[in-house]
């Protein structure tokens, strides 16, 4: 049985999130967006196409005018806007017109990437998300955030952009490769940690079943997540305030991400950025020692890493300075005051900045002596 959230935008209903064992429900969900009569396009990587990109196509085929499909190279090098314009020109050759619509199939970097050409492609058309990583699931596909890299700043041209739809099918994550799949459970963990410590207890208390996969616990854990990002998006859509929480760990967590030149996974670098954010709060007394321990010991189980060879402190922090989020020149750091509350600070240091990240560097020569 389909369980559903409904996303406010405006205090008045916007879009579904549906969770879904299987994609067959996919095509009830988009009649109920009058499909028939449109085109529609799926957009998706070379990984996700080969494992479910014909299924879809076959299974949307019934539901409107026309279906096609763009694939582009999987990974973060194409999120660009030299793909962007590839999808542009794609559109164009298939006459597509404001009343058709795309389907994002895949991760993060297809589903920002497609829903800043919907954003954009006809001053803005429809999309719906069909999201099959963990962060996907439960981050990125849901708030409307879009957007694409520019000069390997992250997420550095973008546009907001609700869904229609974000429809979850919890299986795809069986097939999900175990880098990728530990990666999104930072984005999970972040939850817990920013606005529900119930939630946090509940991944303790669950650690073994989440890492074996058992369906029924992520299918809990994928509900649980979402519903935390929607009350936060549901407040502050366009992150004016509250919604900049939703970014622990991403400030010293992008930094890394550019610094590792993307070998490192998203996830693992907000792994990574929330230790170090953790790090801060216990150092700033808003944080216990136990808290920040068992806050950067919760990932050990996860595959998650706590350290990380070859950067540079210094580089690190310049590279913190030049990431979105700064306002009026200060870095908007957010910091833990206990489990399962975050806020903003702007106050925090070069030297605390630095402090967090020697913390978390690892380095052979401290290591031999
Ligand atoms: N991923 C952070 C946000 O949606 O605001």
């Amino acid at each position: 049985m389909a369980q559903r959230l409904t996303v406010l935008y405006n205090k008045k209903p916007c879009y579904d999130i549906v969770f879904n064992q299987c994609f067959d429900g996919l095509t009830k969900e988009l009649a109920k967006l009058e499909t028939a009569g449109r085109r529609l396009c799926i957009v998706t990587d070379s990984n996700v196409d080969n494992l479910y990109g014909e299924e879809l196509k076959e299974l949307l085929m019934g539901n409107c005018a026309k279906v096609c499909k763009y694939v582009f190279p999987a990974g973060e090098e194409s999120k660009n806007l030299d793909v962007v314009k590839k999808v542009y020109e794609f559109l164009i050759e298939e006459n597509f017109d404001r009343k058709d619509m795309l389907v994002a199939l895949g991760g993060g970097v297809v589903g920002d990437l497609t829903g800043f050409v919907a954003a954009t492609y006809l001053r803005g058309i429809d999309f719906v998300q069909v999201p099959t990583t963990l962060l996907a699931q439960t981050d990125s596909s849901v708030g409307g955030k879009t957007g694409v890299d520019f000069d390997g700043y992250k997420n550095m041209v973008g546009a907001f952009k609700m869904p229609r739809l974000v429809y979850i099918n919890p299986n795809v994550l069986g097939t999900l490769d175990d880098r990728q799949f530990f990666s999104g459970f930072a984005e999970v963990m972040k939850y817990g940690l920013i606005k529900d410590s119930i939630f946090y207890e509940w991944l303790i208390e669950n650690m073994y079943e989440i890492c074996e996969r058992d369906m029924v616990v992520l299918e809990e854990m994928l509900m649980r997540s979402c519903a935390v990002k929607k009350l936060v998006v549901e407040k502050d859509p366009t992150e004016q305030g509250e919604r900049a929480l939703l970014n622990l760990g991403h400030t010293i967590g992008h930094a890394v991400e550019k610094a590792k030149n993307f070998e490192l996974l998203h996830g693992e670098c907000v792994a990574l950025g929330t230790v170090a954010a953790a790090y801060i709060s216990w150092k700033k007394e808003m944080l216990t020692m136990e808290e920040y321990y068992e806050i950067r010991d919760m990932y050990v189980p996860f595959y998650l890493p706590i350290s990380v060879e070859g950067i540079d402190p210094q580089e690190i922090l310049r590279l913190t300075k030049s990431d979105k989020k700064m306002d009026g020149g200060s870095i908007k750091f957010i910091l833990l005051k206990g489990i399962g509350k975050a806020v903003v600070d702007k106050n925090v240091t070069d030297e605390e900045i630095l402090a967090a990240v020697r913390e978390i560097y690892f380095s052979e020569e401290d290591e031999r002596a």
